[in-house]
């Protein structure tokens, strides 16, 4: 065969007509868009020249003349198009891309509603550096160059019912003839095999395997085409946070935060949402960030309430707001060691506190050292990183000596799953900051909160999109799912049923019309069937559900969804692989594994779904079976490594469902009975103690 021939053996492809170039815009609705840094690889010339032939494989010959030397240029580190990825910015279709109301879309209703999904994740509204497909989390792409965009939305204009498309890492693989039960789309994001699967500072063979255009970093709900905006992390913060109110400060049950001040830092994607979370919360947020166009963008959003560099004012207000105990949210224009300092010499009182600068990414920007400006700080990240770390080390070193000294004034201090205790470890090299038993002394928000109160009861960060686009269907939406749940059957339900109850009120859309809803497997099967027999009776257009993947059970990740995992399984990821074979399996439309997420690649797999809601019978059997199981492997999981609340659930599940299905269930030993047995092992030297 030729290469002439290989082009006419597909119908489905990209046309010979060369796009125009676009025109980057660099402002939308008053607010600056942001292009990607530079990404690092080191490719040698033969993987540099298959580099260019990879990209070029999606681009009929006829072009490849043109962008072969386009393509290069974006794969260099020179001038403004070159930041070391092929992107293909010339078939990004051009003006502003947003999720439409799903009869604009071509083809069958799911496929229709996996274009919105897409065009809602690179909306210049919603995604980080929306010309480079990153939707949030500084890279997660939602594929991994415009030709893939463009060659998807193909795919799904023309499947039918009875075809499932295969993306591998943004690639669409292709159509493949399956039933009308399969997925209509099977998506994997940056699954390596694991000899190359090293997370940071070693993810070299990870970054040039995207610099070849071969794997894409998905983070969660980018690559998983289900991100909502910045609502989703509204509620889970402000869950966090009145959770630690109760567990550290005992405040009962029907109160809020008013009074308290909860310190940390952080303004950018998702550390964005705690000034807005904490004003729901009724607390006073005081937030250090240092960039200014980050609380910018919070403030003209009306997510952070005031805003100075001068600390004095901070903690006059904070005084102020103590004593009205009405809730605000104070954005510090400075660095988080600076306010700490002046918390800790003033002795002033902070109740709760965190930190959520991107520590995953300590010595890449993802967070600036004390003791010189912004720009200063990041002019010596471009110029000289050997000095840029040891700053980057000598302030988190000082970070952590205030947050230790503000903890013994009585603060409650956690961490936010941004890998802080990590970095303070393994950058900063704070040996202190574990106890004897090898563990960190301040736990994670997931240890101590999101983990035994949510994640084990199957609590989770369920969501939907009304596909209309009609913001009154959403409010019915709201409304009806607040019918579905009891106030007063759990402290969660109290918690969920408020935040639903005021969702509309408190503004949380951008983008397309959706909600986020924390509930058990109980509860979203119920508001699911709810959703379902609405548009069956006409009531709403059809709804996409999904989740986040931040939840009980699609996701294993030791630093975060699975910190509170101690049966030693947390070094495993079959409960998320399990979980996406189990969704296709009972029928969802989208099921979508990744590398990564949050805490960067080989630290965690994640998988998310996505239900399209017709008002079909067909579909409230899934939903019955495949919402379910999405939650109870997870809440089965949890309950095996001995966790109370999963093993209560996991009971509580095995009576309500009889014969239908069944959980096995841990034995669990007497209090001391193998402790005892061990030590004593141990003193006879029949066993070792390895940490010793
Ligand atoms: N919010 C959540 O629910 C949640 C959950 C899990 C993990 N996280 C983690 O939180 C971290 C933040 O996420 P993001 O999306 O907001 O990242 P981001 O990079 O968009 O925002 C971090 C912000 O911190 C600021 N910053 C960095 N160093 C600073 C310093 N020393 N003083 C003051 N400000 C500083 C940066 O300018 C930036 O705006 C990530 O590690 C993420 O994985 C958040």
């Amino acid at each position: 065969m030729t290469r002439q021939d290989f082009s006419q053996a597909m119908t489905i492809k990209l046309p010979t007509k060369l796009p125009p170039y676009p025109e980057f815009i660099t402002e939308y609705k008053g607010r600056k868009i942001r292009r990607t840094p530079k990404r690092k690889y080191q490719l040698s010339k033969t993987e540099l020249i298959i580099a260019l032939k990879n990209s070029l494989r999606y681009v009929p010959e006829e072009l490849h003349e043109d962008l072969a030397q386009e393509f290069l240029t974006e794969l260099s580190m020179i001038g403004d198009e070159g930041r070391g990825r092929i992107y293909g910015y010339r078939f990004r279709p051009p003006g502003a891309i947003t999720a439409k109301p799903i009869d604009q879309y071509k083809g069958v209703l799911e496929a229709r509603a996996l274009q919105l999904m897409l065009d809602n994740n690179v909306d210049f509204d919603i995604a980080l550096y929306p010309y480079e497909l990153v939707t949030y989390g500084e890279c997660g792409q939602v594929c991994q160059n415009w030709m893939q965009f463009q060659l998807i939305k193909k795919y799904l204009e023309v499947m039918s019912d009875e075809q499932t498309l295969v993306v591998s890492s943004g690639h669409p693989v292709g159509l493949f003839p399956s039933r009308r039960d399969a997925p209509r789309a099977i998506s994997t994001n940056g699954l390596m095999v694991g000899e190359f699967d090293t997370p940071e500072p070693n993810d070299i063979p990870f970054l040039n395997a995207v610099a070849m255009g071969v794997t894409n970093y998905g983070q969660m709900t980018a690559g998983g085409w289900m991100y909502i905006g910045p609502q989703g992390i509204v509620h889970g913060t402000y869950i966090t946070l009145l959770n630690a109110g109760r567990k550290y400060l005992d405040i009962p049950l029907g109160q809020n935060l008013g009074g308290k001040v909860y310190l940390t830092s952080g303004l950018g994607g998702m550390s964005g949402a705690q000034g807005k979370a904490v004003e729901i919360a009724g607390g006073i947020g005081v937030i250090a960030e240092v960039d200014a166009q980050a609380i910018k963008t919070r403030k003209d959003q009306k997510w952070v309430k005031l805003v100075t560099a001068d600390l004095d004012e901070v903690f006059q207000w904070v005084e102020e707001y103590r004593t009205s105990r009405e809730p605000t949210s104070i954005a510090y224009h400075g660095n988080i060691v600076d306010l700490w300092e002046y918390v800790v010499k003033n002795k002033i009182q902070i109740e709760l506190a965190s930190d959520q600068t991107s520590c995953n990414k300590v010595h890449g920007g993802g967070y600036w050292p004390a003791g010189m400006p912004y720009e200063e700080a990041k002019h010596l990240l471009e110029t000289n990183l050997e000095a840029f770390k040891v700053e980057v080390n000598k302030s988190l070193k000082r970070q952590f000596e205030l947050i230790q000294a503000a903890t013994r004034q009585g603060t409650h201090f956690w961490d936010y799953g941004n890998s802080f205790m990590v970095a303070v470890y393994e950058a900063a090299k704070v040996k202190e900051i574990k106890t004897k038993e090898g563990e960190f002394i301040f736990p994670s928000y997931v240890e101590h909160l999101m983990g035994p109160l949510y994640f084990d009861y199957g609590y989770g960060p369920f969501r939907w999109v009304c596909l209309s686009g009609k913001g009154e269907e959403l409010k019915a939406t709201d409304e009806a799912a607040m019918s579905c749940i009891d106030p007063d059957r759990r402290t969660q339900d109290y918690d969920n049923y408020h935040w639903i109850k005021n969702a509309w009120e408190n503004k949380m859309v951008v983008g397309s019309q959706a909600r986020i809803l924390y509930q058990d497997a109980e509860g979203r099967v119920r508001i699911a069937l709810k959703f379902n027999e609405m548009v069956r009776n006409g009531v709403i257009g059809p709804v996409m559900l999904g989740r986040d993947h931040h939840d009980t059970g699609g996701t294993d990740s030791p630093y975060r969804e699975t910190a509170n995992i101690r049966d030693g399984s947390f070094v495993t990821s079959d409960m998320a692989h399990q979980c996406w074979a189990g969704n296709a399996a009972r029928g969802m439309t989208l099921c979508v594994l990744s590398n990564g997420g949050g805490v960067g690649t080989g630290r965690a797999i994640n998988g998310g779904f996505g239900l399209v809601l017709d008002g079909s019978k067909r579909i409230d059997e899934i939903i019955r079976i495949a919402v379910d199981w999405d939650t109870m492997g997870g809440v089965a999981r949890r309950a095996w490594a001995r966790n109370e609340h999963a093993i209560e659930t996991a009971a509580k599940w095995n009576e309500r469902v009889g014969s239908s299905g069944h959980i096995t269930l841990p034995h669990i030993p007497r209090k001391g009975l193998v402790e005892k047995l061990v030590e004593k092992a141990i003193k006879q030297r029949r066993l070792q103690d390895s940490s010793d």
